[in-house]
């Protein structure tokens, strides 16, 4: 035993002189190799479990863990979640550094979706500023944040491809498009880990949930999901593939199933797909007492079963299931598993602590000087703010209401959002500090002309009581009484400004709903308001696209400005008085009724197109069935006009990439910026095809009256997708391509792949 001692000590002296950075792999593999060979079955199992802090669950708590604290000290435990704070963290690091044999550092895992103290745009508002580089800083900075506050690791980016507006947590992905999802994913990756892991500010990434989860059957959360191969790999699988590519270190399963079999037990998708095909070298934590969960499925008896189908399908780390640490020890001994699999999976969690530098100084994230100075500083504030202006989008602008014209002299602020200080933060709000976020109301009279007169009336309330992450909000469905100050207010002013939508509690985890339109007496408001005075610009507050539908064909003006985090009100104000020109563009599909749910663009043609003549194609017979507002869609206080699509050639095969050239003039008397969209359609292929793929864009600065060109390259790789062969490849054939704003305002071009 004291030799062991012995080498373990020289082991991490080595490590203290070489930064994890500098290491070769192989150094690296041996420094794991080295560390796993003095550990005992106990501390193994022990570096695969994870728990939670009680005093800030995100989950259903769970029982029969009262030995925790011992478990730690023991160094039972690879990792916690929920501990925040350089004071707890370094605390619970100590316990377990002090008095564990091995000394093997924790690491600290948190839900910083966007955001830990200052809150930035919520994902899925961010991903419509279609801007990468605005996206990696935010979550730089939420990186800077965190590990100032002891976090080493980030639940987050979900890279979850979603299209159901009924599913709450549509608000914390990028939207129903692979491509884009794939593309925001890798810079929030880059942004969280940076290209130096050692360095002090760098956390790691996780890529979540594997696989499926946005594809719960009706949009209820935790629901069965169906889906074939060809989704599966075309869809789904490609964000996860280029989180893994761009060097994610950490992946979380999914709750739900896929076929009958619970992503946390299914070795299709964690050993077969992830850790043998894409070669993935980092670990895969369970969600949530997901392990255990296997049991309410019906395809586990008990914990041990559980745990058993978990750590076979490729599950490393168990997440407050309590499956693993009073499983794993008697299956090894039962001979039902081999402990090479426990081995593998402890080298993956250790392989990612030696990344991070944690074995060099398992206090790295405890630094209390840079918690005082990173947490809400006024950089991130700035960063906060040009985030927020960038992800708002103008849905309508009929009679130029926007931006507002100096003649305006009295507008009037009204609804149960335009005061709120909270929603803005959304659910997923990290240490956000409740009531902390700039109203809307706040931001118009900060970005007022001298000489407006801003008035104020709520209308209504939206919710009644208490309202918090672990519990179901009562929405106001009756109150009236403050209608008729609404209308007095709405009467007397030049400009209404409507803020109307959602609170942050209706979406997120577990906020499913079937009804997408205004919670409570909204409606109702919003006609009241609306027949007071007509001059109404509505600012839409949201998690999720809504049915807008009344809106859409009454109100003159909609601008959608998610839930924007903590400078939310100063964004919406630099948009409404055209301080910022608004670039925005939807990276959702906003239905015309909750019946058409899911709605996505990127659809299949089925068998009956139509429109025919007679009944029998593919529609609803009370509703059209493309969106009120499609994917991509957004204007601007400008206008762009698209002309030229030319291409290289009409024809081309491996290796001579196409050229796609377009120009884009803006035609209006403002610069603005425009994200110019590319999409493919392959004509007949060996299984069938989205009748439209987004396959790059480009957001790009034009001033009024300029015309700039804009070129695209197609090459082999865009063509690609999973065949009927299941390979990855292009198939030779016939092929469109679409330049334009947004998803169906498009100009056409027609060419030819040769796969020689
Ligand atoms: C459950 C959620 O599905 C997951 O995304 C989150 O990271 C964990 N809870 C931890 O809070």
């Amino acid at each position: 035993m004291r030799c062991k001692l012995v080498i373990l000590s020289l082991l991490l002296m080595i490590s203290v002189r070489l930064s994890a950075q500098s290491l070769s792999k192989t150094k690296l593999e041996a420094k794991v190799d080295s560390v796993l060979s003095l550990m005992t079955l106990e501390e193994k199992i022990g570096q695969m479990v994870q728990y939670s802090a009680s005093w800030d669950v995100t989950g259903p708590p769970t029982a029969g863990n009262e030995n925790r604290l011992e478990n730690l000290k023991r160094g039972l435990v690879g990792s916690m979640l929920n501990v925040t704070g350089v004071k707890a963290t370094k605390e619970a690091q100590r316990l377990n550094m002090e008095n564990s044999r091995l000394k093997i550092p924790l690491i600290f895992g948190y839900d910083v979706i966007h955001g830990y103290k200052t809150l930035f745009p919520i994902p899925l508002g961010e991903s419509a500023s279609w801007d990468l580089d605005i996206m990696e800083r935010t979550a730089r900075a939420a990186a800077r944040e965190s590990a100032a506050a002891g976090i080493g690791w980030t639940f987050a980016p979900m890279v979850d491809v979603s299209r159901d507006a009924r599913w709450g947590r549509i608000m914390e992905g990028a939207g129903e498009d692979p491509f884009l999802v794939a593309k925001i994913g890798v810079a929030r990756v880059k942004g969280f880990q940076t290209d130096d892991l050692t360095s002090p500010t760098a956390i790691a990434a996780c890529a979540k949930h594997f696989a499926g989860y946005g594809f719960a059957e009706a949009g209820r959360d935790y629901n069965t999901v169906n889906l074939g191969m060809s989704e599966l790999h075309n869809t789904i699988l490609p964000p996860f593939k280029a989180a893994a590519d761009a060097g994610v270190l950490t992946f979380m399963n999914s709750f739900n199933e896929i076929d009958g079999i619970p992503s946390t037990g299914n070795p299709y998708l964690q050993r077969e797909i992830l850790k043998e095909e894409w070669n993935y070298k980092g670990f895969i934590v369970s969600d949530w007492g997901s392990i255990s969960e296997m049991i309410a499925h019906g395809v586990a008896e008990n914990h041990k079963e559980a745990a058993y189908i978990a750590l076979t399908a490729g599950s490393d780390m168990d997440m407050e299931g309590n499956a693993y640490e009073t499983s794993i020890e008697d299956l090894i001994k039962e001979g039902r598993v081999s402990e090479t699999l426990v081995d593998d999976a402890v080298k993956r969690i250790l392989r990612v602590k030696f990344q991070l530098g944690l074995f060099d100084d398992p206090y790295k994230y405890c630094d209390a000087k840079a918690e005082k100075k990173e947490l809400y500083s006024k950089e991130n504030q700035q960063l906060s703010l040009e985030a927020g202006k960038k992800s708002i989008v103008l849905l309508k602008n009929e009679n130029a209401l926007l931006p507002i014209a100096s003649k305006v002299k009295t507008i009037a602020v009204i609804g149960p959002l335009a005061d709120d200080n909270d929603s803005p933060l959304g659910n997923w709000r990290g240490q956000g500090v409740s009531n902390s976020a700039v109203s809307v109301l706040e931001g118009i009279r900060r970005y007022a002309p001298k000489g407006t007169k801003v008035t104020y009336a709520k209308g209504a309330d939206l919710s009644i009581g208490e309202r918090s992450f672990l519990k179901h909000m009562t929405i106001n469905e009756t109150d009236t009484s403050g209608f008729g100050k609404a209308v007095e207010t709405a009467k007397e002013a030049d400009l209404v400004i409507l803020v109307v939508g959602e609170d942050a509690f209706q979406t997120g985890e577990a906020r499913s709903q079937t009804d997408i339109g205004f919670a409570g007496v909204q409606d109702e408001l919003i006609k009241v308001v609306y027949k007071a005075n007509s001059n109404v610009v509505m600012v839409l507050m949201n998690g999720r696209p809504m049915d807008i539908s009344w809106s859409a064909a009454n109100i003159p003006t909609i601008l959608e400005s998610w839930l924007l985090g903590s400078q939310h009100g100063n964004a919406v104000a630099e948009v409404l008085f055209g301080k910022y020109n608004p670039s925005g563009k939807l990276p959702v599909s906003f239905p015309r009724s909750v019946g058409q749910e899911p709605l996505y663009y990127n659809q299949k043609n089925t068998g009956r197109p139509g429109p025919i003549e007679d009944v029998t194609y593919s529609h609803y017979v009370d509703e059209r069935r493309d969106a009120l507002y499609p994917f991509g869609y957004g204007l601007s206080y400008t206008t762009f006009k698209y002309d030229n699509i030319s291409l290289s050639a009409s024809s081309f095969s491996e290796g001579e990439p196409l050229t796609v050239t377009v120009s884009v003039t803006n035609t209006g008397k403002l610069d603005g910026e425009e994200v110019v969209q590319l999409y493919l359609r392959d004509l007949v292929a060996s299984t069938t095809r989205p009748i439209k793929e987004l396959k790059g864009f480009e957001k790009v600065f034009i001033k009024a009256g300029e015309t700039k060109k804009v070129i695209f390259t197609i090459d082999r790789e865009l063509l690609s997708f999973y065949t009927r062969n299941k390979k990855w490849e292009a198939e030779s054939g016939d092929f469109k391509v679409f330049v334009g704003g947004n998803s169906v305002d498009v100009l056409e071009a027609s060419f030819k792949y040769k796969n020689e």
